[in-house]
Order: structure tokens, then sequence, then C-alpha cells
């Protein structure tokens, strides 16, 4: 389904990720992890087509990343938005559709009735004609998700989508994303490790080189007492 092969990406002269080998299975659920500035975020605009490798290929069923961005669904990091801009949730989940309506505002039912079912499976049918930007972040990062589902994307990126939230809400934003699980491919950067660990078929550690980890192999160091930031592939 994804497919890095030798991808070498930087802004400058300095390389932010190094001969990238990766290989994502349909249906797969990926965690990301990795320290601050070790390249988690980079490598998912990478996967969107919205940066460009340097050197080597990405492709996303054997085609370019532009020609599939509309298959993806993407929830960003610290999603930066204006509390005063006048929006209900209901709009904020519709608002990828724009090209949809006839007149701004205005879907088609169908649409609507999409938009209402996600907001039911994420608990916020109650809050669809509130503001969004007065949302708490647990609330708001919940609508987001839905946003991101709204066009039936068969990829998902989530790029840290409980950070700062309590955990419960988390829990819950995790049971949601795990019940995706098979029907969509979804890549999950995460500081949770032993959170996610039960339910991903791979680990992505990512800090300048991206290793890849299967659960059991993280467990592994748990247990020898080696844990430490990023997790490392056992041919380091
Ligand atoms: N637009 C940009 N121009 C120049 N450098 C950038 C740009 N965006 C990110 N970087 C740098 O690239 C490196 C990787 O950043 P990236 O955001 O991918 O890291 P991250 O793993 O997502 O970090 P975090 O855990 O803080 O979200 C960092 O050193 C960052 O400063
Ligand atoms: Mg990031």
């Amino acid at each position: 389904m994804i497919e890095l092969k030798n991808v070498n990406f930087g802004f400058d002269e300095e390389l932010i990720l190094e001969n990238v080998n990766i290989s994502i299975n349909k249906g797969d659920l990926i965690g990301i992890i990795g320290p601050n500035g070790g390249g988690k975020t980079t490598l998912l605009k990478l996967i969107m087509g919205f940066l460009k490798p340097r050197s080597g290929k990405i492709l996303l069923l054997k085609k370019e990343p532009e020609e599939m961005r509309h298959h993806i669904g993407y929830v960003p990091q610290n999603s930066r938005y204006d509390h005063d801009f006048p929006i209900t949730v209901l709009e904020l989940v519709l608002s990828p559709m724009a090209k949809e309506s006839k007149w701004f505002g205005r879907y088609p039912a169908h649409l609507k009735e999409k938009a209402c079912s996600l907001l039911e499976a994420l608990g916020l049918i109650d809050f669809q004609n509130r503001c969004f930007g007065d949302l708490s972040g647990g609330l708001a990062q919940r609508a987001l998700i839905a946003r991101s589902l709204i066009d039936d994307p068969e990829i998902l990126l989530l790029d840290e989508p409980t950070s700062n939230i309590d955990q419960k809400t988390r829990e819950g934003i995790y049971e949601y994303i795990y019940s995706l699980k098979g029907e969509k491919t979804i890549l999950m950067v995460t500081h949770d490790l032993n959170t996610i660990i039960e339910n991903v078929e791979k680990i992505f550690c990512v800090e300048k080189e991206v290793s890849c980890l299967l659960p059991k192999q993280v467990c592994e160091h748990f247990a020898l007492g080696l844990y430490h930031t990023p997790l490392r592939g056992s041919h380091d």
C-alpha cells in the first residue's frame, strides 16, 4: 500500500531523513515513535506528497503521492485553528467536501448523514451545532478525526492525535482508531508506546533513520530493561 525506497530528505544541506526503506501493507496499523525533531511529521508530509524526497522513491498503491492525496485522511499535529472562526462542528467535519456543495455551506443530504454518523461514532453528535473553537482539546481532536474520515480515505495519517488530552478521553480516541483497523491503513505518531503496543502491526522509530520493529521485539527491549527513545531495530 505504501512503499518508501532509499528515501533521503532535507530542508537544506543537512538530511532530516536518511535512507528510509519502509513497506506498509493494506489494513496495517503502524505506530510511529521517536524524539522531538526526529522527522516524524516530515515523514507523514512526504507520504502525502507535500514534501518531495531529495532522492529515492515513494509510492502509494504504486502511484505518486500527489495522485493519491484524495485517498488520504490527515489529522495534523497541534492543529492550529482560530478559536473565533465561526464554524460549527458539523461544518468542520463537512469542510473537506466543500467541492460538493452547490452553495457554500449547503451540502447534499447523504454527506450530512455521513458526517452525523461519524459524529455519532465519536460521541460528538450532541455537539454538532456548537462552535468548533469552543470545544475542549479532546472533543476538538475527535472532531478533527471525524473530519479526516469524511471522504472515506483508504489511508489515515494521525500526527499525535492524543497529545495534551486526559487519559480517559485518550483511551476513547484509541479505541475508535483501533475500530478502523483492517478497514483503513493507519499511520499514527504517538508517544504512548505502551498503550498502543498491543494493537499495532509494526512500530517505526524515526530519528533521521527509520527502523522498524515488531511489537514482540519492543516487548523484549522492555523485558531486558533496554528501553530508550527511540528504540532501535536489532540490526543497529
Ligand atoms: N519547514 C521547515 N523548514 C526547515 N526545517 C524544518 C521544517 N520543518 C521541520 N524542520 C526541521 O526538521 C526536523 C524534523 O522535524 P519534524 O517536525 O519532522 O520532527 P518530529 O519528529 O515531528 O518532531 P516533534 O516530535 O517535535 O513533532 C527538525 O529538526 C525541524 O526543526
Ligand atoms: Mg511532529
